[in-house]
């Protein structure tokens, strides 16, 4: 018997369009869900707006109409934008239900009776951006983080949760349950906020200063807190307290969110279901933020990224594989068109596509297109050259999947595709296929790459579900239902002899670079006379000594240069040019070889950020395993590290 599984979204206020972030958060949920489907879990996806707050009243009163109809719009936009992206939710939730409302008021009541609510005046510093007072501590030169504004000065008598009675229960259930927050550098954030002593929670506001929200049930001249209301729409979609759903799914909650709302979600959330007596959530996963040229998306910037536009010009599955593929789960990435396009014509047109019209064409050459008869080794897959790596492509898409780190799970499958491009090269086919005594070995491979491309037609479904059911069609086993669960796509020898398969499609067309490349060299162009003056020709370029021939952007665009902190150096015994260096890379940790042990004691570069190229195939160096190379200036007598000049996140891309 599977457990259930719960996965939510965060709710997103109606005060803007959708973008890139919120379409991110979206499609990683879904992505969890689909493959908790395939392991066979009955699962519940949510997601939904959240619509009570100042933010609304104020974008409602800019376009002149009541805070519900402006809500009622933007939310359309968000429940409109999601069946593009086949996001598979099983409830939008909105704020401005009357269940939910209902579900608030309850639990409000509750906490209330138990005494954990207290009336009290109150003087302080309130960002109106924010909707919350903020403590000298935790302004910057005065000034509200977020919004760089300064908070006005505010007095007023409001209602307070006393949150500090639970903090050290909170720190205790952190401390016992190390993949209740993930991944590790945000449980770690949670845990330094808990160092301080907790202020209790302001939640309510005077309705003579807002009245869109939710009455308390105790004082009716005051609204609720929007996060007090917000973060309660985890529980009243399933029907607390009585509803099936609830019962079923809310052990399991899994909670996703971006690193800007940790506090409420790792904080206050935990901390309100604990004083309403109610289990609290399982697991929180935060991710990092999409920037575009290095800054955060602001309207005010005017750098949102428009997720219709995206997917109008690149296709749904395009844009989820390539927003899961390119972020590490946890980090910040950097979104760029050139990038976009990048993956679509390297990893889905080449990588992905070209495998699989080209085993269907050569089946098609050889066979007829009909699956022809194998030995039983190859069939049960003992003898089957692809067996294994599958196999292991399997387990370790299945491992990376459990903690949502998506772009490691599809690195894995891409592992595979890549095995399998060169199992065509290596095997041959069109040479065993002059060669009659050759024909059994012929029909194996042939069998063997079908086998392959079955396995990952289900392994990217829950990623890329419109390709897998493409790629299913052609391999005709929609119909047996081989893709549901991952329990059959791991089965091997499932075509039978004699069975016919249909030509093969274009599973993604190659994007055409040269318009795409026009239009950023406008754009460049624009920059570059801002900032430098362009060089019409470079003289120095030909002076250069041992400079290498010219290679394209794309050539550049292959190397995956990172952050890394080294944590750990030593000598290499017999290599007194070596030093080994052990580096985290995000949440991954790495040993590299680097040869500046003539420059660099180990204690010289312990705790340095230094820059590696992180996708260099890794290579034995005195018997040492290297995974990467780290940059360096090497001079005739002397090497520098390169560094990035000030403390960043580890694995931050350079680019
Ligand atoms: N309404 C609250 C959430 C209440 S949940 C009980 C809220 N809404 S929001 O519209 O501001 O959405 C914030 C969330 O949108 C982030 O946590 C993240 O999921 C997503 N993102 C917004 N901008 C983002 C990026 N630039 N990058 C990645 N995700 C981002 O906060």
């Amino acid at each position: 018997m599977t457990s259930p599984f719960y996965i939510t979204t965060p709710i997103y206020y109606v005060n803007a369009k959708p973008h890139l972030g919120h379409t991110y958060t979206t499609i990683s949920a879904d992505v969890a869900k689909r493959f908790h489907s395939m392991l066979g879990e009955d699962s519940f996806f949510l997601t939904g707006t959240d619509e009570h707050g100042d933010k609304i009243v104020k974008a409602a009163e800019n376009e002149n109409i009541t805070p519900k109809a402006y809500a009622d719009k933007i939310s359309q936009l968000f429940s409109d934008l999601w069946p593009k992206f086949n996001i598979d939710n099983n409830h939008f939730i909105r704020t401005t239900d009357a269940d939910h409302i209902a579900v608030v008021k309850q639990i409000l009541q509750k906490i209330f009776d138990s005494g954990d609510i207290y009336f009290s005046e109150y003087e302080g510093l309130y960002c109106f951006g924010c909707e919350r007072f903020y403590t000298d501590r935790e302004l910057v030169n005065g000034k509200c983080p977020d919004h760089d504004t300064k908070p006005e000065v505010i007095k007023e008598s409001n209602y307070f949760f006393k949150m500090s009675r639970y903090q050290q229960w909170l720190i205790d259930h952190i401390n016992n349950n190390p993949d209740f927050i993930q991944p590790e550098r945000y449980r770690n954030e949670t845990l330094a906020f808990l160092r301080e002593p907790l202020e209790d929670l302001c939640i309510s506001r005077p309705k003579s200063r807002l009245e869109w929200g939710i009455t308390l049930p105790f004082d009716e001249n005051y609204v609720t807190y929007v996060w007090f209301d917000a973060l309660i729409n985890y529980i009243s979609a399933l029907g607390f307290p009585e509803g099936d759903n609830f019962k079923k799914f809310w052990p399991q909650a899994c909670h996703v969110v971006a690193k800007d709302i940790l506090k409420p979600h790792g904080i206050y959330w935990p901390i309100m279901l604990k004083a309403a007596g109610i289990d609290i959530y399982k697991h929180l996963y935060v991710h990092g933020y999409w920037n575009i040229d290095e800054t955060k998306m602001s309207k005010s910037l005017g750098n949102v990224v428009d997720p219709n536009y995206l997917q109008s010009t690149y296709g749904t599955d395009a844009i989820r594989f390539f927003l899961m593929r390119e972020m590490v789960f946890g980090l910040d990435s950097n979104f760029s068109e050139a990038t976009l396009i990048e993956r679509i014509n390297t990893d889905l047109a080449n990588d992905l596509g070209n495998l699989f019209s080209r085993v269907l064409a050569m089946f098609h050459k050889y066979f007829n297109g009909i699956v022809p008869d194998v030995s039983p080794g190859v069939r049960n897959g003992e003898n089957a050259d692809l067996f294994k790596d599958a196999q292991n492509t399997i387990k370790e898409f299945k491992d990376e999947m459990q903690s949502l780190k998506c772009h490691k799970a599809i690195a894995a499958i891409w592992n595979l595709i890549s095995k399998m491009n060169k199992y065509v090269v290596t095997t041959a086919p069109w040479e065993l296929a002059k060669d009659e005594n050759q024909k059994d070995r012929l029909a194996d491979v042939i069998y063997n790459l079908l086998e392959g491309l079955r396995v990952i037609a289900g392994l990217i479904a829950p990623i890329m579900p419109q390709t897998s059911l493409t790629m299913q069609k052609h391999l005709n086993i929609v119909d047996e239902n081989v893709l549901s669960t991952l329990d059959r796509t791991a089965q091997w020898g499932t075509f039978e002899t004699g069975t016919s398969l249909p030509k093969p499609v274009t599973l993604f067309p190659r994007i055409d670079t040269k318009k795409q490349k026009d239009k950023n060299q406008k754009k460049n162009n624009q920059k570059k006379t801002d900032q430098t003056p362009a060089k019409q020709d470079n003289p120095e370029k030909k002076s250069l000594p041992g400079l290498k021939p010219e290679i394209s952007f794309e050539d550049v665009l292959k190397l995956d240069l990172r952050v890394a902190t080294v944590i750990h150096a030593e000598k290499i015994p017999k290599a007194n040019k070596l030093l080994k260096l052990e580096v985290e890379v995000g949440d991954e940790k790495r040993t590299i070889v680097a040869g500046i042990a003539k420059s660099y004691a180990p204690e010289d570069i312990c705790g340095k950020q230094i820059i590696i190229v992180a996708n260099l195939k890794p290579a034995k160096l005195m018997g040492v395993l290297s995974q990467g190379m780290l940059l360096a200036a090497v001079g005739d007598n002397e090497t520098t590290i390169a560094t990035i000049g000030k403390i960043v996140p580890t694995g931050l891309p350079v680019k």
